[in-house]
């Protein structure tokens, strides 16, 4: 599938910074990740992106892959980020058939609207499992090849001429900045994937690694915003008035503060969180 370069990334970016770097992402073929992921490789970069579903992982790298002429990304489905060591495998083929592992992104997420009232233990349980303890899973099977990374890179804010590496990014939510509706589950796992990314920065940080938090608010096109609209179009007519800039945001703006995150201008930052949400949950209790 053809994407225009406008649809995920903006042009201010210069081409080649990620030249011979590797990014790592789970749940690489869903709607915003696929963007991260087109937007590092369409700067140069190469690419693994996981997911459970065989056919859509496979066809998700093939195309993010005519992004560029020469560009590499493998999909490797079947694999769920319950199974730690499932993961650890997948993390050493990238590195084994790209050459390295320098970023990786924990993206993959489940999630469904469900009053608390019909949410059974085992429904609470899978998302905690698939959102925290996936995400934990991926950061296990990742951080070694990240430490190799940061190695050569150190994350030092100086003009390198080797670009950057040794990057985590954890996908989260606002839901549980304050309280979320139909959201218990997925509030109380991205609230856990919040402390992993700031245990990682400040565990790995003496190792060049930085780990941050990027969080988007409701992005238009996405696999989550249909099944909002779908399953209460009136809350999501809401939603859109209750973000001060009065519109969703589009896949190219977290694929942009993607790259800002992973280039060497964001070398510095470090156990943080990026709100990309037009300021959304600043408006939390606001009619
Ligand atoms: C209540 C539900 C439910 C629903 C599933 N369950 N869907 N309960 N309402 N809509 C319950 C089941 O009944 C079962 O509990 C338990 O959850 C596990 O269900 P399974 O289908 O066996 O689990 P599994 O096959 O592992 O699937 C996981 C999943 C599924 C999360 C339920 O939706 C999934 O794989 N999603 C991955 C893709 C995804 O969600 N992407 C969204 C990312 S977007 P019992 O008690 O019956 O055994 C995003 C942005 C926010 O996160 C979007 C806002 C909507």
């Amino acid at each position: 599938m053809s994407v225009p370069r406008e649809r995920y990334l903006s042009p201010v970016w210069r081409d080649g910074i990620f030249t011979s770097k590797v990014l790592f992402c789970t749940g690489g073929a869903g709607s915003i990740c696929s963007m991260q992921v087109r937007a590092f490789v369409a700067l140069g970069g190469n690419a693994c992106i996981i997911g459970r579903n065989v056919e859509k992982t496979e066809k998700g790298a093939a195309d993010i892959a005519t992004v560029r002429p020469g560009a590499k990304v493998i999909g490797i489905g079947g694999i769920d980020v319950r199974d730690p060591k499932a993961l650890q495998a997948a993390a050493e083929r990238c590195a084994k058939e790209l050459g390295s592992l320098d970023f990786a992104i924990a993206g993959a997420a489940g999630n469904f609207l469900a009053p608390m009232a019909q949410l059974s233990p085992n429904a609470f349980k899978t998302v905690m499992d698939i959102d925290a303890l996936g995400s934990y899973n991926t950061a296990k099977a990742v951080l070694p090849y990240l430490v190799e990374s940061a190695k050569q890179h150190k994350n030092t804010g100086s003009t390198q001429p080797t670009g950057t590496g040794g990057r985590m990014l954890f996908i989260s939510a606002t839901f549980h900045y304050k309280g979320q509706p139909l959201q218990a589950h997925v509030a109380a796992a991205k609230a856990a994937v919040d402390q992993i990314s700031h245990a990682v920065a400040i565990e790995y940080g003496p190792y060049g690694i930085t780990s941050n938090i990027l969080t988007p608010g409701p992005i238009a096109n996405t696999e989550g915003m249909e099944r909002l609209s779908k399953t209460d179009p009136e809350s999501s007519k809401a939603e859109m008035k209750k973000v001060p800039l009065q519109r969703y945001g589009e896949v190219k703006e977290i694929a942009d503060a993607t790259v800002y995150l992973f280039s060497e201008a964001g070398s510095y930052v470090n156990g943080n969180t990026l709100v990309v949400d037009g300021g959304q949950w600043r408006t939390a209790g606001a009619s």
